[in-house]
């Protein structure tokens, strides 16, 4: 007798602490842990910087420029066609870094297929096509420059498609 009475007993506290326990589980699922704010987008300010005027540019002649800031090389160029982003009345004018973002040195422009080529380890980039890449180690696109052309017909950049090699912000 004393025996059973010890079972129900145990039977009951078993019973309540899966109650207490399932009880608990529903509220875990209904009401989760807060989430934890992510970080901002990154905001970055970038210069506006008159890079030249239509006067000064001619077809396929690529111009050397800097952006954001002289460290920064690039190029300018008027490709005589209008592509995706292209820039000014004819919407064919864009602008790049020259540095190769796999590993830093320096493209060169190549006006027959309109490429900028690594002569590092030989990555190709389409200037005709936001500077994506053709072919090559690199793992990204060339930061393409974003430009605008005032009613004056000078040349301003004032922003950048991806991550310039060797920086941890385009903006430093
Ligand atoms: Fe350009 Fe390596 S540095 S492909």
């Amino acid at each position: 007798m004393r025996c059973k009475k010890m079972v129900d007993v145990g039977r009951r506290q078993f019973l309540r602490g899966g109650a207490v326990a399932a009880a608990g589980a529903a509220v875990s699922t209904i009401a989760p842990a807060p989430a934890k704010a992510g970080p901002a987008n990154a905001q970055l300010d970038y210069p506006s910087n008159k890079l030249a005027n239509l006067s000064d540019l001619a077809v396929n002649e690529p111009m050397d420029i800097e952006y954001p800031d002289a460290d920064s090389p690039g190029i300018l160029l008027k490709l005589g066609e209008a592509v995706e982003g292209g820039a000014g009345p004819d919407n064919d004018i864009v602008a790049y870094s020259v540095l190769c973002p796999h590993k830093g040195w320096y493209l060169t422009y190549n006006g027959e297929d309109r490429s900028l080529n690594c002569p590092g380890h030989y990555s190709r980039f389409d200037a005709e096509a936001g500077g994506q890449q053709i072919w090559g180690h690199a793992t990204q696109n060339l930061p393409q420059f974003t430009l605008r052309v005032d009613d004056n017909g000078d040349i301003y950049a004032e922003g950048c498609s991806d991550l310039i090699f060797g920086r941890p912000s385009n903006v430093i």
